[in-house]
């Protein structure tokens, strides 16, 4: 939801924040541009509507000065259209000053009156904008960016971080954060700002994150944070863990391709330091306290899209394990109903992105309700772990196609090792349980890669169906959160209208949509686990059947029950019935990819969407 990069050092800040805008591309991508500094003290701006590349022609065609001094915005609308007038950055004191915001001002329109009526002007429809010809005003008033800035800070209601410079105080960026996410990498005479470390990565990988309210001042040397009343306030500097060759393509077609690819690392290097002797320990729970979540009595899982289903997963895991109820809830709806909430309610929130404005939302209002918190993330220095108590992070590397998937079975992942610590803390499974759950947890990359090697006849059905208006997807049990992440992914890469159901369900609604040709996905549970459930879903399949339908099966590998009633059948292998999701989500991510691969449609970058939404 709109990326930002800041930079001050050497006369390279074009390079810089290009770079970084690349990488922060996946936050927004509906306008871009960078203002900078050059050497004789004067600023430049250029911003254009349209993907980032659309501003590099432009540059190209005109190049423009550089600096040492520059920001960099990629936008994700939303005060005013994606126009060029409406791109960031904004300008202030008549053209000397620049400003690049991510988030919502929501006390915009009454700041605007204040500045017509002292006869300033405007020329987009921003919120933005406000911000920009309030910092000229005080600048004016104060004579210093960073008095100024810390003024205008002050009576801003809403979330944003904002960046500033002027062209009057070369060498300094200053930045501020409310509700939306900042954090600073420490370089070597040079220092940078960025919505999250992959805007300054292929720079430096020590970085800061800055806290809620707080404002950061950057030089060349120097790097200062104080809260919004001028009062330092001590940071801390984290090694990032990844390096800029894990977010880059790497000769992959998208980096959806690249991230599915990578989906056996992401499982391996989750489950990594926290398996010994067959039974999990979550190091990053300790401090937690073994009695503390023996004393758990109802967990809430709340997040939001991909991660929302990772968490419909997850619970029934942790309830079958630990035998402590578990409810999922999208964290915009639990926020608002009152929830029950007592000091031995666990609230688990999973956030790929650790940004998700309604997620983190919902982390706090739990936690000022008195729940305890932990976040499953996959965003060093994010601001949802930052709020919770404790953080079990998922190992996946950096996501950077827009739609989840490689995260997405990360998130399982930590939700089947939290359900495993959970359920030894608490003495719910035998230690031979433990120790069978965790040799099929070890077992799942091995797996996945084998999905992975025989997807060729998936990617194949993709391109015959591209032409489809609508596709079902049934499931059941685990299956059933797996059948509405498949339609999920269908409508966000291919644009075709998909639905998932309960395959259950099928029979008191949904059924009526099934007519000749409609293509349907059955997530087939295994016969090896519940031989009731697996018979009741080939039921389904043979009503649908009957109907007309066109039957794709994901059935485990020798599953002989399914084949007369399928027109396709995808094997999986075998697994017990609780890791099947592992599996069954891949053919699943490949067919929504390869589809709108087939539709010509940009796979990374689908239209109206972006990675972090940080507005709710
Ligand atoms: C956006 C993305 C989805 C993602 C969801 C939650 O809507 O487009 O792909 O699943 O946010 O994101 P999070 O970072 O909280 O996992």
């Amino acid at each position: 939801m709109c990326g930002i990069v800041g930079y001050v050092g050497s006369e390279k800040s074009l390079e810089v924040l290009l770079g970084g805008l690349k990488r922060l591309e996946y936050r927004g991508y509906d306008s871009a541009g960078v203002a900078i500094v050059d050497a004789a003290g004067e600023l430049h701006t250029v911003k254009r509507a349209g993907k980032l590349s659309v501003l590099a022609d432009e540059l190209a065609a005109h190049p423009m000065a550089n600096g040492s001094t520059g920001i960099g915005h990629t936008r994700w609308a939303t005060h005013g259209g994606p126009t060029d007038r409406n791109a960031h950055p904004h300008l202030g004191d008549d053209g000397r000053l620049a400003v690049i915001h991510n988030g919502i001002i929501e006390n915009f329109a009454p700041l605007k009156d204040e500045l017509l009526a002292e006869g300033f002007s405007f020329t987009s429809e921003t919120d933005t904008e406000v911000a920009a010809v309030l910092l000229g005003r005080e600048f004016r008033a104060t004579g210093s960016l960073q008095e100024a800035f810390r003024r205008v800070v002050a009576r801003l209601e809403g979330a944003f971080t904002l960046l500033a410079l002027h062209q009057d105080e070369p060498g300094v960026v200053v930045g501020a954060r409310r509700n939306s996410p900042l954090v600073i990498g420490l370089g070597d005479g040079e220092n940078f700002l960025g919505s999250d470390v992959a805007a300054f990565v292929e720079h430096t990988r020590r970085a800061v994150a800055i806290g809620q309210d707080q404002i950061v001042t950057i030089t060349p040397n120097e790097v200062k944070v104080t809260d919004f009343d001028g009062n330092a306030v001590e940071v801390e500097a984290f090694e990032v863990a990844w390096d800029a060759a894990a977010s880059e393509k790497g000769g992959w077609s998208s980096f959806m391709a690249k991230e599915i690819s990578e989906e056996p690392d992401a499982v391996a290097n989750t489950l990594r330091g926290r398996v010994l002797d067959g039974r999990v320990v979550i190091p990053e729970l300790e401090a937690f306290g073994d009695d503390v979540l023996a004393g758990i009595d109802r967990i809430t899982i709340i997040a939001c899209g991909t991660a929302a289903y990772a968490g419909q997963v997850g619970r029934y895991a942790i309830e079958k394990w630990s035998r402590v109820p578990v409810e999922v809830e999208l964290s915009h709806e639990f926020r608002y109903r009152d929830p029950v909430i007592t000091p031995t309610t666990l609230v688990i929130s999973i956030s790929q992105s650790g940004e998700t404005m309604d997620t983190l939302m919902a982390v706090k209002y739990a936690r000022e309700a008195g729940a305890r918190a932990i976040s499953v993330c996959n965003t060093q220095g994010a601001t949802i772990p930052r709020e919770s108590d404790a953080v079990v992070y998922t190992h996946a590397g950096p996501e950077v196609a827009v739609a989840s998937t490689k995260a997405f079975v990360a998130q399982i992942t930590a939700l089947y090792l939290f359900g495993l610590h959970l359920a030894r803390v608490r003495g719910s499974l035998s230690e031979a349980d433990q120790a069978e759950y965790v040799a099929e947890l070890l077992a799942i990359p091995a797996k996945i890669s084998h999905v992975l090697e025989s997807s060729e006849s998936i990617a194949q059905l993709a391109k015959w169906m591209s032409d489809s208006r609508a596709v079902l997807f049934l499931g059941r049990h685990v299956g059933y959160p797996i059948a509405l992440e498949g339609a999920l992914k269908l409508k966000e890469l291919a644009y075709i209208h998909a639905e998932g159901f309960a395959a259950g369900e099928l029979k008191h609604g949904p059924i009526a949509l099934i007519e000749a040709g409609q293509p349907v996905f059955v997530i087939v549970p295994s016969p090896r686990g519940s031989a009731e459930m697996h018979k009741k879903v080939v039921s389904n399949i043979q009503e649908i059947r009957a109907r007309g339908a066109r039957i794709i099966a994901i059935a485990e590998q020798g599953d002989a029950a399914v084949l007369p009633f399928a027109d396709e059948v995808v094997p999986i292998p075998l697994a017990a019935p609780m890791f099947e999701p592992f599996l069954a989500v891949i053919p699943l991510q490949i067919f929504a990819m390869e589809l709108a691969t087939a539709k010509g449609l940009d796979v990374d970058q689908p239209r109206n969407l972006a990675k972090s939404v940080t507005v709710e």
